[in-house]
């Protein structure tokens, strides 16, 4: 039998090629990992922390949901996610209900800010809940590829052991290398195996037990928001920096009005006219200034991808060749692609007459 060969000279992943789901792997019980490969033989350049787009043909019409990535660009010949079941999902039950080997969906990206790649340090706190371990995952998977001196504790908080997402394959790196420290708690142990970790909802003596030093290391975060919010409050209660604090988060973010950014040039008019030209579709749509760009788009007939709807994500991400925007975004997209002429098209104004590539 022929032997499958890898080709090496191949070029990164680019998200015009759907994805193939290659394999589903149960976490938990109510946990799946998802395997995609790129049919070509493409590779996956991204930063550990990233999330991708995945655009779900859902009964009813497309519907496009982002997920962090659980796999590590230093394994780069597949991408996962790993996805738990929700109550009030549509995106994720369709996934766990439908999506199997074979089949192939459109993805964009990967997009996203929250990397460790992006903020080095000695020392790092990793701090999940329940299916917040993926982007946690993908960092210290990364890490220990990297077969460097890295200085993690890792806390993660799950309702029961069994829920624990990972878990043999993180005991695995910690029982190999003394710069990987894991810390679990759990709300309730589960009768038939003794349960050895912490118990009970993290707090600040917890803390202060699984990683001493916390006030030395940069925090990363991610987990349900009531979560990531006790998390919060109990750093700024200890006097940590909050500048070294990140946390990931696919809810809209709630900016208090303190936190709300101040806004200095000309902010879109209600009755104020404009015109958004797509170019590659040759259509052209009169709109108010107010409009986002991917609201014309929309009634104009045209798609673009998007996720978050609130410049979070960079699903929306699109080149604009003439005119102005005015873009409040929230870290979807980079200076560097914005003095590029690329913008978000969800949180997009067009200040008068634009033109984009779409
Ligand atoms: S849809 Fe997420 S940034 Fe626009």
């Amino acid at each position: 039998m022929a032997r499958p060969r890898q080709n090496w000279t191949a070029e990164p992943w680019a998200d015009d090629e759907a994805l193939e789901c290659v394999m589903v792997v149960p976490e938990t019980r109510d946990t799946y990992s998802f395997i995609f490969r790129a049919p070509s033989g493409a590779w996956f350049d991204y930063q550990p922390g990233q999330f991708v787009t995945l655009d779900l043909p859902v009964p009813g019409g497309n519907v496009q949901r982002t997920y962090t990535i659980s796999s590590s660009p230093s394994r780069p010949l597949s991408i996962s996610v790993t996805v738990k079941a929700q109550a009030a999902s549509v995106g994720t039950r369709w996934m766990l209900d439908h999506l199997t080997p074979g089949m192939r969906i459109r993805a964009y990206g990967p997009n996203g800010i929250f990397s460790f790649h992006r903020h080095p340090a000695a020392k790092y706190l990793f701090i999940s809940a329940g299916s917040g371990i993926t982007p946690m995952m993908s960092m210290t998977t990364w890490a220990w590829d990297r077969a460097q001196d890295t200085d993690i504790v890792f806390v993660h908080a799950a309702q029961r052991p069994s829920d624990i997402i990972f878990r043999d394959q993180l005991e695995h790196y910690v029982a190999r290398v003394p710069g990987l420290q894991l810390r679990l708690t759990v709300e309730q142990p589960e009768p038939f195996r003794v349960w050895h970790g912490y118990q009970g909802r993290l707090n600040s003596l917890m803390l202060g037990l699984m990683a001493p030093d916390y006030l030395e290391r940069e925090v990363f975060c991610c987990g349900p928001e009531p979560f990531m919010q006790a998390v919060r409050e109990m750093l700024v209660s200890l006097g940590y920096d909050m500048d070294r604090y990140h946390q990931e988060s696919f809810g809209a973010p709630v900016a208090s009005e303190a936190e709300a950014p101040v806004i200095e040039d000309v902010a879109p008019d209600q009755d104020a006219r404009a015109q958004v030209h797509f170019a590659t579709s040759g259509v052209t749509a009169v709109c108010a200034e107010t409009d986002t760009v991917l609201a014309v788009a929309k009634r104009a007939g045209l798609n673009i991808p998007s996720g978050c709807t609130f410049g979070l994500c960079g699903t929306c991400r699109i080149r604009k060749t003439a005119g102005e925007v005015h873009m409040v975004h929230n870290g979807g997209i980079s200076d560097e692609d914005i003095a590029e002429g690329w913008i978000l098209a969800c949180c997009s104004n067009p200040m008068g007459r634009i033109a984009v590539e779409v």
